[in-house]
């Protein structure tokens, strides 16, 4: 938690044109105060915001990343795209979460046209919030270098993430109680650790081999994973033609 009385985060929001868009409007008009430093971007609907994005904000040095859209079951287009939006949140804060960062800095809220006055008070509650955890990456004892090598890690298995959300998290029934069921289940955690740690493990480490090679031992002390899971990602890897084995040097490298 943040000391630093002095820190405003810088949040970037990325809302949708017919609702959360209106809403901010509505804030305005009706002279609703909310923190300046807010920078407000708008899209079609919230099912446009790709990882990409987000990842590109904090790349940049935004503090948080708030996505807002219509009500589920609201969205004006016929796939109620923010069903997607939202399971996209869900997968991506964990990801936040697995490498270090406070999965906080990412929310997602709905909001109408009508409701200026919630726009106003997440918007508030949300920089509150951040202020309270500090700036991204030293909040969470990282420098630079390090937060740019893990984005640059998740950069790398952002298509694959999406083709689990779309083939593998589908959730079959479009109800928010459903959505929020799912998201909350042990089936889903069980999903996210078969299907996404492990290829976001074999990430960093090949993210870190780029530089150097390494033994089992300093992969596992860079990247805080035990040697017996460092050793077992290498395995598949090697097979994978990823990485080689040097006998001589006992380390790593990219093949
Ligand atoms: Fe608003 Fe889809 S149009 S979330």
């Amino acid at each position: 938690m943040s000391t630093d009385h002095s820190f405003q985060p810088k949040i970037i929001g990325i809302i949708c044109n017919w609702c959360c868009y209106g809403g901010a409007d509505l804030c305005g008009v009706s002279r609703f105060q909310y923190p300046p430093h807010i920078r407000l971007i708008r899209v079609m609907c919230s099912a446009r915001v790709d990882m990409l994005h987000i990842l590109r904000a904090f790349s940049n040095g935004q503090d948080g990343v708030f996505i807002g859209g219509c009500h589920l079951c609201d969205c004006h287009y016929v796939t109620n795209g923010n069903f997607n939006a939202f399971s996209m949140v869900q997968v991506f804060r964990k990801i936040l979460k697995h490498i270090g960062i406070y999965p906080e800095r990412l929310r997602i809220e709905w909001v109408s046209a009508g409701e200026g006055i919630r726009f106003a008070n997440f918007m508030n509650e949300y920089s509150e919030q951040l202020t309270k955890l500090g700036p991204l990456g030293k909040a969470e004892g990282m420098d630079e270098k390090t937060l740019a090598f893990k984005f640059e890690a998740v950069k790398k298995i952002i298509p694959y993430i999406k083709l689990v959300l779309t083939q593998r998290l589908h959730v079959p029934v479009r109800t928010e109680e459903a959505y929020h069921e799912f998201f909350k289940s042990d089936e889903f955690n069980r999903l996210f650790k078969e299907l996404i740690l492990d290829k976001l493990a074999i990430s960093l480490i090949t993210t870190l081999l780029r530089k150097k090679s390494l033994s089992t031992g300093e992969i596992a002390d860079s990247l805080v994973l035990s040697p017996s899971e460092v050793a077992k990602h290498m395995i598949g890897s090697s097979k994978q033609g990823l990485v080689r084995y040097d006998v001589n040097s006992k380390r790593y490298a990219l093949a």
